[in-house]
């Protein structure tokens, strides 16, 4: 069996002031009426043999979790909560442990909750062609062909030869978020892939490359499962042994250093939201090149991103800006430094 473990624990701060801590990105509507955690769980129904998700996420958002999965009528596996983040690697640890509580083996695809994806019936056969190398203990991961030099990734050098028929690689290379220069020369030499950051494995495996990488983690999630205890529907992890975890991703703690990654390349659409320039880049436009949500109003205004949740946006004579208005907030950016949004996150802590 395939199960879905869905990651909904990120704060995806680039998408102030829509997306809060206390109400992250993942779980908001951005592209249509159902929001993105909803869009990842329904995208999955032409994957054959296919569990029902398990979402692991922080227990401030249980009840909104909970909800949005609730109204989708498919049933969970389980809702795992977790008292505090300690990225991914624990995440996808502990989702291992409770999939091997049933005594099987079961595989696990691991996917963000907070990603688009355009062509649903490619990815899906995409996952469905990897399944094969990850039931003969592949750690396979999907690969974008990469058009900048984007150092929020990951990126994966595949190796010369397909494995037999396979359409798929072996991992030469896999290295996590490399500075600009490095990233530009890994494009430019056109031999590299992005992490999708979705992956397909048996528990098993993950969990024994955890292990040998970071046993520090591995240790620290095996207790901390020993400690999960239902509540409502709800599986929540004791705060002092899952805090006792080190933070670190996927990527780093298992990705990077394992020997048997294979890459399979994804061509279906993705787009990991990362600022708001990716939503006007993926959505339709209007003749001016606009993207507008809710109550706008334009006048020679060209290539702009304009989303309204409380009051009407007007915008006149302007060029590539985001306008994004919440009730306490209002974001005006230029749309090609959306990025640095994140320093005003930063400046918003600070001034708590
Ligand atoms: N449950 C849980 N707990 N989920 C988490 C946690 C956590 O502590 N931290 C992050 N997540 C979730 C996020 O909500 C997101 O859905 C997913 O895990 C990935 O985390 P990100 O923080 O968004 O990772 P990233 O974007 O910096 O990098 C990853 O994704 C890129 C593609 O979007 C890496 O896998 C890169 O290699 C990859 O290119
Ligand atoms: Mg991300």
């Amino acid at each position: 069996m395939l199960l879905p473990v869905v990651l909904s624990g990120g704060a995806g701060t680039r998408l102030w002031p829509l997306s809060r801590e206390s109400y992250p990105k993942q779980l908001l509507p951005l592209t249509s009426d159902k929001t993105m955690l909803q869009e990842t769980v329904l995208r999955l129904s032409g994957i054959a043999d296919l569990g029902k998700p398990m979402v692991v996420c922080n227990e401030a958002h249980r009840f909104m979790v909970a909800e949005q999965l609730r109204q989708l009528d498919i049933g969970t596996d389980s809702i795992i909560l977790e008292p505090c983040g300690r990225n991914t690697a624990p995440a996808v640890a502990i989702a291992a442990f409770q999939a091997q509580a049933s005594g099987n083996d079961p595989l696990l695809l691991v996917l963000p909750a907070d990603h688009l994806i355009g062509d649903v019936a490619t990815f899906c056969q995409t996952v469905n062609a990897a399944v094969q190398l990850a039931e003969q203990g592949s750690l396979v991961t999907f690969g974008i062909v990469p058009n900048a030099p984007e150092t929020g990734y990951g990126y994966i050098k595949a190796a010369e030869n397909e494995i037999g028929g396979t359409g798929a690689f072996p991992v030469d290379q896999f290295v996590e978020k490399p500075d600009l220069q490095t990233a530009q020369s890994y494009l430019d030499s056109g031999k590299y892939y992005w992490n999708s950051g979705m992956f397909l494995f048996k528990a098993s495996r993950y969990l024994d490359e955890l292990e040998k990488f970071r046993p520090d983690i591995f240790s620290a999630c095996r207790t901390a499962f020993l400690s999960l205890t239902a509540d409502l529907d709800f599986l929540r992890l004791d705060q002092e042994s899952f805090a006792a975890s080190p933070s670190d991703s996927i990527d780093y703690a298992v990705m990077e250093k394992t020997a048997d990654a294979v890459v399979l390349p994804l061509d279906a659409g993705w787009n990991d939201v990362g600022a708001w320039s990716a939503l006007w880049d993926v959505q339709p436009q209007d003749k001016n090149g606009n993207v507008q949500f809710g109550d706008v109003l334009t006048e020679g205004a060209n290539n702009c991103y304009l989303h309204a949740t409380n009051r009407m946006i007007a915008a006149v004579g302007v060029e590539d800006l985001v306008v994004v208005e919440t009730a306490d907030a209002v974001l005006v950016a230029h749309r090609d430094k959306v990025q640095d949004v994140k320093g005003i996150v930063g400046q918003l802590k600070e001034q708590k």
